[in-house]
């Protein structure tokens, strides 16, 4: 029998008042955090994400015709209707746009997509860099691809709800927040290769080590529609052309001397912190294994620098949430997810937790800066169904 928590229950329940039947079942999905291997999705490398105990949880009832009707329990836009025949990238608003992007990404793959009712539930931040967004398309594919009787592969899966962020919600993002929200495990990082999606399951228990981890939200918001991403992502490709290799993935440490030569110094930086990043999550995945989380501290701090100096994709609330952090007991501090604002992990010992908390939130009341939330996060199960 499936568990029915007090969510589910309270979710199947508004979903009857709303729209006068019973759900066919009830699915979550959850965010993610990335511990290492920022902006080397699109670059066909490595990342090592993982599944948070935050999620999204849809209700939701196909229907005999092509109707979509999407509410949520937070409000936003009322009830949003529209229909699946007309559907063109680029409609809907708000969250709406992210159930609507998989149901039209699923029909462009050849999977008949019926209407639904849906009433989505979430607590996963939004806007905070923590794929919020994901965890609804995430849940909402889960659903639909079971429903539908579709039968799709998660790898399959993964490519269509990116179909949907680059094609109907206009984001041109890569494939590690979906991955890690459809194949992520308890206790577990998602060690992806983003080349040909294969996975490793790998054991992360920070508080078997001693420490938690902190996820500092600057409430600097951010959107991978806006210009940055898509001009990180350009030079990317600029790069990857400019050396002649497919992507930057080719590219080792060692060539970055030669590359020094090829290319103009803004394309460099990029492509430098793309490749070091690369190895920076080999070398993560190592520690892990040999060491434990107590050992990749060095390799956080290095990543936030090179996404600060090389990428530039910080902001000054992300860059003394990481500095506060460490000068206060963590061991290892950078920002996560896309950049330009969202939130910033910190590895921290058990008994430094406070400490580095109480630093953190004076040091952005002394910079006049909005206070910033905090919280801990272990790796949790991936997106499933409920009830
Ligand atoms: C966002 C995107 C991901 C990835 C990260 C940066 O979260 O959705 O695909 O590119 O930024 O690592």
């Amino acid at each position: 029998m499936r568990t029915t928590d007090s969510r589910t229950g309270m979710l199947t329940s508004r979903f009857e008042e709303t729209f006068g039947a019973t759900p066919d079942g009830v699915w979550q999905a959850p965010g993610r955090v990335n511990l290492i291997g920022e902006h080397t999705d699109y670059n066909e490398g490595f990342v090592l994400p993982f599944a948070i105990d935050k999620t999204a949880k849809v209700a939701l009832r196909l229907r005999s015709d092509s109707t979509v009707r999407l509410l949520s329990t937070f409000g936003g836009h009322g009830l949003v209707q529209d229909d699946l025949a007309g559907l063109e990238p680029g409609s809907g608003r708000g969250w709406s746009r992210y159930p609507l992007g998989v149901a039209w990404a699923l029909k462009e793959r050849g999977v008949q997509v019926p209407g639904f009712d849906l009433l989505l539930d979430s607590d996963v931040p939004l806007g905070a860099g923590l794929s919020s967004s994901h965890a609804i398309e995430c849940a909402v594919i889960t659903a639909l691809n079971e429903l539908t009787g579709a039968g799709l592969a998660a790898e399959e899966l993964v490519l269509a709800t990116q179909r949907a962020e680059n094609a109907f919600v206009g984001a041109p993002t890569g494939i590690m927040d979906q991955s890690a929200s459809l194949r992520g495990a308890k206790g577990r990082a998602v060690f992806l290769d983003c080349r040909d999606q294969h996975v490793d399951l790998v054991p992360f228990d920070a508080e078997a080590s001693g420490l938690v981890l902190l996820v500092i939200d600057t409430k600097v918001s951010h959107s991978h529609a806006d210009g940055g991403y898509a001009s990180r992502r350009a030079s990317c490709e600029l790069g990857a052309k400019t050396l002649g290799v497919k992507a930057l993935r080719d590219v080792g440490v060692a060539d970055l001397v030669e590359a020094a030569t090829l290319l103009d110094d803004t394309t460099l930086r990029r492509v430098r912190h793309v490749v070091t990043e690369n190895d920076r999550v080999l070398q993560t995945v190592d520690v892990l294994a040999r060491q434990g989380p107590a050992h990749i501290g060095r390799l956080l701090d290095a990543s936030h620098a090179s996404m600060r100096d090389d990428f530039e994709i910080s902001c000054a609330e992300l860059d003394l949430a990481v500095e506060t952090a460490r000068a206060s007991g963590a061991i290892g501090a950078r920002m996560t997810g896309g950049g330009f604002g969202g939130s910033a992990i910190a590895l921290t010992p058990v008994a430094q937790e406070q400490q580095v908390r109480d630093a953190v939130v004076h040091a952005f009341a002394q910079a006049a800066f909005t206070a910033p939330d905090i919280f801990t996060v272990t790796p949790a199960a991936g997106a499933r169904r409920l009830a």
